[in-house]
């Protein structure tokens, strides 16, 4: 068997490239940490033709197994995870505990959710400065370290839906600028929202809060957001008193921002 570094003569939109080749028939073409590989015929004869048995090929192949098990996590990826490209990590529903270790710094989309983690470091998006997607959903977060996000984040999508948090404090969100999309339903024990949670979301455009056990929520933390374009509120145990009084005239005058009409 042969290992060696291979530069395709035709351009692969793959960093790096490895060819393996067991004698006579396979040789293995492909790309870290990209994968499935693709196999293709070997490119130049082999001398050993006359001596071909199955069984001198099956230790290559089972070395060739193994280093493909080895190579296939890649440089980059997790041990646990997945990157299906070269800005992609999904480590959805693999049971962590916590945040995995060697994500690449340049992930742009990082998917963790199905998980069971506790909490993000606060300084985690300074780190992952090119994040731009994070789904965090059904984890068991119960809150969200002040300054975890900033203005400086890349943060486009933020998914926190299906976790245990328990109140949004002023400032959650650091007047991070490029958030688009926030999810924030189904934490069954969310009851106060802050009314400047969202202050400085500029480009905020949905913003999900259903089913979760807001009795009340000032209208400030909605009319604050000047994109907001839908906003999913059903499934809370509303409580009719003044503060609900002005956040339903609000909802009147809005109520296109509403998907379903509550
Ligand atoms: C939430 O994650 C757990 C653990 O991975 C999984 O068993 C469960 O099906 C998930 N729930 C939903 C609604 O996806
Ligand atoms: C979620 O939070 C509640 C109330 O703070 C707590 O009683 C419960 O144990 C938490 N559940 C999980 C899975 O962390």
């Amino acid at each position: 068997m042969r290992i060696e570094s291979y530069v395709p003569p035709f351009a692969l939109p793959y960093p790096s490239h490895v060819l393996i080749s067991c004698p006579l028939t396979l040789t293995l073409l492909f790309s870290t940490p990209n994968y499935p590989f693709s196999i293709h015929p070997h490119p130049v004869p082999l001398p050993s033709l006359n001596n071909f048995s199955p069984l001198t090929m099956l230790p290559c192949v089972f070395w060739l197994q193994l280093v493909l098990i080895l190579l296939s996590r890649g440089e980059n990826c997790p041990v646990t995870c997945l990157c299906p490209d070269p800005h992609t990590v999904d480590c959805s529903g693999r049971g962590l505990t916590r945040l995995p270790d060697e994500i690449p710094l340049d992930v742009r989309r990082l998917l963790l959710a199905d998980n069971w983690i506790p909490r993000i470091p606060s300084d985690f998006l300074v780190l992952y400065s090119d994040l731009v997607y994070l789904d965090l959903r059904n984890n068991s977060l119960s809150h969200i370290e002040p300054g975890t996000l900033s203005t400086t984040s890349r943060l486009v999508f933020l998914d926190l839906g299906s976790n245990n948090l328990t109140e949004i404090p002023k400032g959650t969100f650091g007047e991070s600028r490029s958030l688009i999309k926030l999810r924030l339903g189904n934490n069954p024990y969310l009851s106060m929202v802050n009314e400047e949670a969202f202050l400085g979301l500029t480009s905020l455009r949905e913003l999900e809060l259903e089913r979760n056990a807001l009795s009340t929520l000032k209208v400030g933390a909605l009319s604050q957001l000047p994109s907001l374009r839908v906003v999913r509120l059903e499934g809370n145990p509303w409580v009719c008193n003044c503060n609900f009084a002005s956040l339903f005239a609000w909802l009147m005058e809005n109520s296109h921002k509403l998907p379903n009409g509550k």
